[in-house]
């Protein structure tokens, strides 16, 4: 990648796409904030790779993004060297799709694409709860899905998809999701007892510093937080729905200077 064609002064932007919304806006990286309003499209139904690039150019397009803007897209599944590897809650023809080029082709445009609790996660280490924070921080968003980001002295390790970690025999998202909640009709104290099950597990393996919690649920942490039986710190997450976005601008940016395949 060539970052001779950016200049360092253009805000970047952050495209989240979840299931229900892809969303946009321009990150000021001083700050981890939004420079720009936040604009949404309805995802596309199915949501393949081509039909999420069309509604992405609308986005920026709309937002008047400068050719000279860095782009982040997240996307909810396993993204090495831009290729989308997993496709756990999404259309499956995103699975081995070269997602890198074929936005940044559409769009005329580089265009980075990472996996959304990997953004989410990186935004909360420099800008959030976690912000200089030392040592291994695990973000977990908790939605439809379990996503993670390992970080660790601030470096990511990409892809670590502790949402799979099997648990009574499947993968654990399937059993402390948001969404498992949610359709199961799960008391706050009836979910706090399989994320108690949960977070234990990745204590035993990674001996974190911090858990951070986000996703949509995370605004409702008192209800279910405390009753987290943990012995690792964990706490809300501080950015909330702008995580995504805000990560995806960072890591589209610092990209060449990172650490980072691809
Ligand atoms: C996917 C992850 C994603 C998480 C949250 C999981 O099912 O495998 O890649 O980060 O959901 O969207």
């Amino acid at each position: 990648m060539s970052i001779a064609s950016r200049t360092t002064t253009t805000a970047p932007v952050g495209v989240d796409f979840g299931g229900s919304g892809i969303k946009a806006a321009t990150v000021d990286l001083g700050t981890g904030r939004f420079a720009s309003e936040r604009i949404r499209i309805e995802t596309p139904e199915p949501a393949t790779p081509a039909a999420v690039a069309e509604v992405v150019a609308e986005l920026l397009d709309r937002l008047g993004t400068p050719a000279s803007a860095a782009v982040g897209l997240t996307v909810p599944g396993v993204v090495a060297h831009g290729t989308v590897r997993s496709a756990a809650n999404i259309d499956k023809s995103w699975i081995g799709t070269d997602a890198d080029t074929l936005f940044s082709d559409r769009l005329g445009r580089e265009v980075t694409v990472l996996n959304d609790a990997d953004a989410a996660g990186l935004a909360e280490v420099r800008y959030g709860v976690a912000r200089d924070r030392t040592g291994l921080v695990i973000v977990t968003t908790l939605g439809t899905g379990i996503g993670s980001a390992m970080v660790y002295d601030g470096v990511l390790v990409p892809n670590s998809e502790l949402g799979h970690l099997p648990m009574h025999g499947g993968p654990a998202e399937h059993r402390a999701a948001n969404k498992v909640r949610e359709d199961h009709d799960l008391s706050w104290a009836q979910w706090a007892e399989r994320l108690t099950e949960y977070y234990r597990l990745l204590e035993g393996l990674f001996s974190p510093d911090l858990f951070v919690v986000g996703g949509g649920v995370s605004k409702r942490a008192a209800s279910f937080l405390p009753l987290v039986d943990i012995d690792t710190p964990i706490v809300p997450a501080a950015l909330l729905n702008t995580a995504g976005i805000v990560g995806a601008a960072l890591l589209a940016q610092e990209r060449p200077h990172l650490a980072l395949p691809g």
